[in-house]
């Protein structure tokens, strides 16, 4: 696991919420603006992009550390902007590289898309 664990936290910008008519600022927009206003003054960088290719269940977000698990989010609302800085940061602590469930804020159990392994992991029992 690499020394540095510094959490990144990815907001795409482009998403829209489905069966909502087209709005701008777009509704993801909107949230990594909130990202980045609840990330003031952590260790958590908010990076904007254009698509996670979760569009239909958009907003979305994803996270990662150095050596971590990768988490993607998606039906994400401004209000989870501070949830999304809390997970980043449990998950920069978690020395595994794998974001507990026990501690994490609740919108990070109901909006996980999917979790990918970092580069280096193999499934040991298969
Ligand atoms: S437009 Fe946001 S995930 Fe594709």
């Amino acid at each position: 696991m690499s020394e540095t664990r510094l959490p990144v936290v990815y907001v795409c910008v482009t998403c829209r919420r489905a069966g909502e008519p087209e709005a701008e600022p777009r509704p993801g927009a909107l949230l990594a603006a909130a990202t980045e206003r609840a990330a003031d003054g952590t260790e958590v960088e908010v990076r904007r992009l254009r698509c996670l290719a979760n569009c239909t269940r958009g907003p979305s977000a994803a996270m990662r550390c150095n050596g971590s698990w990768t988490y993607v989010f998606g039906g994400l609302d401004t209000v989870n902007a501070g949830a999304l800085i809390e997970g980043a940061k449990l998950l920069a602590g978690a020395s595994d590289g794998i974001l507990p469930w026990r501690g994490r804020p609740e919108i990070l159990k109901r909006a996980l898309i999917a979790r990918v392994p970092p580069i280096d992991f193999v499934e040991s029992d298969l």
